[in-house]
């Protein structure tokens, strides 16, 4: 059930029934203030505008044709004409008893489910993944998760940067330290990082080696044996280092989600040559370009992409544009979705442009770049070690675990040495993700590990914390939380104000699937466990006195936060745990 959508449908028909013409929208919205009800629709005042009548004078006649009875204890029109919806608590009681015997919690699951494409993560394998990386995979991995909760077909595409020109001298690097220590084991590709900067040096310094790797690149894209082997070994180590980290993340991708930069190689001279035929492209200085009006700079002069170099190379743009006519023609995409930093909006931009000229997108199709900002150190520069080198994700992980098993250690030295592990690693992992899920992603954020690790605050460990502390009630109310069965009854505010905000769980959700915005189930998450603080503080559960009924109604009250808040941290791609 989504409680604004259905009194969204109500108040549509109230207004067709008081005569409002067509295309005037309810706008109905959650009360800011409990005084303004539980809900308020604002549509009246810009209807009575158009209709040129007195806005009060509708609102009573829209307020008469709404059907509610059941379901508002109170309707009244507030200052020029807006309507106050206070719902019943009996129809908040009923909605919370179907939401828990749904394993789905009444979550919508999409009447039209579409088929949605998340291109995320997307790391450059000739380089080990790094935090500028992290985003991405763990934004498009939340999202992913909703969408598929929501019911959507949704199609994973780590599209990995596997291939160019970088590739030619890292595969000559390799083979002469293969030669020399005759096995891949023994290679140093533990550290993909310093791999890549041993073969740079040489290419820079050692005239040989830079042409033999110039050579080898021609030769890899010709599809020469030797070559495509040691590429493909090297390629199996980048992969692997992403895949750990993966794993470490709690991550949903996997090696079946790999469509890398290469897979469209064969599509490139293909790409170029419908753009020629239909003249969108044009030669310029021996390369392949389109020239964008649309993307003008203040001079009028157009932005340029190159799709093919003078020496017949092709560019990330060729791979992009290929990607999406796939995407299209054979992965039938309704929607396609890219998390990617903000500072590649003109790249995409441009390859959306020129594949919509092109044809390769059908217009149904909707593409979204879902934009987020660079992640900042805490004098607010981009992140980077001390040295100034990129800070490797391996490393962040495994200091985020260790400071989380420090902080595990202060306030519950009775865990077993197991279950502190189990909770350090979910507590530091989910403190790093949340942390940067909870901040609007289209902002620069800023990491710092006290504040995320932190128990106060809209943080993760404050969460699971919300969580472990409903499993202790049921511990010491020595009942199984799945066996709960019975009728509630919401008799104080705070047990309305937190039924309600449960029943908001869904509502929440479609508007995190639409705008792609993970943020917005954080804030919900950490609203929904203030207000059960607030209910336990108003409302003693287990303590003598307490009659039967209320007992038994407070604790399925519990029941079902306890299972929003995991479902909720479970869509973030947050591990919950019953102690910590
Ligand atoms: N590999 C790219 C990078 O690290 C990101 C790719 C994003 N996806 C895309 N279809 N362009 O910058």
């Amino acid at each position: 059930m989504n409680i604004k959508k259905y009194l969204s449908d109500q108040v549509a028909l109230a207004l067709t029934l008081a005569g409002v013409p067509e295309g005037s929208e309810p706008l109905v919205t959650q009360s800011t203030r409990a005084e303004f009800g539980h809900y308020q629709a604002n549509g009246v005042l810009p209807a009575a505008k158009r209709m040129q009548v007195n806005p009060r004078d509708l609102a009573s006649k829209v307020v008469d044709q709404l059907k509610l009875e059941t379901v508002a204890e109170k309707i009244e029109i507030a200052g020029p004409g807006f309507i106050n919806i206070h719902l019943t608590s009996d129809w908040l009681a009923r909605n919370c008893e179907a939401a828990l015997a749904d394993d789905h919690l009444n979550a919508n699951r999409n009447a039209e489910p579409e088929i949605v494409v998340a291109d995320y993560s997307a790391p450059n394998l000739a380089k080990e993944m790094h935090v500028g990386h992290l985003r991405s995979t763990i934004i498009g991995d939340a999202i992913a998760r909703v969408l598929e909760f929501q019911g959507d077909h949704v199609i994973r595409q780590n599209h990995m940067g596997d291939w160019g020109t970088q590739f030619g001298m890292l595969i000559a690097h390799l083979e002469d330290r293969l030669t020399a220590e005759n096995s891949l084991t023994e290679v140093e590709l533990e550290d993909l990082e310093a791999f890549y900067r041993e073969a740079k040096i040489r290419f820079d310094e050692d005239a040989g080696f830079a042409d033999r790797s110039r050579a080898y690149v021609v030769k890899l894209q010709g599809g020469d044996a030797h070559c495509n082997a040691l590429w493909q070994k090297f390629i199996d180590v980048s992969v692997a280092h992403s895949e750990a980290i993966y794993r470490k993340l709690n991550v949903s991708l996997t090696h079946q989600h790999i469509r890398p930069e290469s897979a469209y190689n064969d599509d490139l001279p293909k790409v170029v040559a419908e753009l020629k035929r239909q003249l969108i492209v044009v030669q310029d200085q021996g390369a392949q370009v389109v020239f964008l009006e649309e993307f003008a700079d203040k001079d009028g002069k157009p932005s340029v992409v190159i799709v093919q170099k003078t020496d017949g190379g092709y560019l990330y743009a060729t791979s992009d544009l290929a990607a999406l006519k796939y995407r299209n023609d054979e992965l039938q995409a309704d929607r396609i979705l890219y998390f990617v930093d903000a500072r590649q909006s003109l790249h995409l931009q441009q390859v959306f442009t020129v594949a919509r000229k092109a044809g390769f997108v059908s217009d149904s199709v909707s593409l979204e770049h879902c934009a987020f900002g660079t992640m900042m150190d805490a004098d607010g520069k981009p992140f980077k070690t001390r040295v100034g080198g990129t800070v490797k994700l391996a490393e962040l992980l495994d200091e985020a675990v260790e400071r989380a098993r420090r902080l595990v250690e202060q306030k519950n030295p009775e865990l077993t040495a197991v279950e502190r592990d189990e909770v350090a690693r979910k507590v530091g992992i989910g403190a790093v993700k949340y942390a940067d899920l909870s901040k609007n992603r289209t902002s620069d954020y800023m990491f710092n590990w006290n504040t995320m690790l932190s128990f106060e605050g809209n943080t993760a460990p404050y969460l699971q914390y919300a969580y472990t502390r409903v499993q202790s009630i049921f511990r010491k109310a020595g009942v199984d939380p799945q066996n709960l069965s019975g009728e509630l009854h919401l008799s104080e505010s705070s047990e309305r104000a937190l039924a309600l905000k449960l029943l908001q769980f869904n509502e929440t959700l479609d508007l995190v699937a639409r705008e792609c915005l993970p943020h917005l189930l954080c804030t919900y998450l950490y609203e929904l466990a203030s207000d059960t603080m607030s209910f336990y503080e108003a409302c003693p559960i287990l303590k003598d006195g307490v009659d039967p009924v209320s007992k038994a109604s407070r604790l399925l009250l519990c029941q079902f936060v306890a299972r929003t808040l995991k479902e909720g941290l479970d869509l973030l791609g947050i591990e919950v745990m019953d102690r910590m």
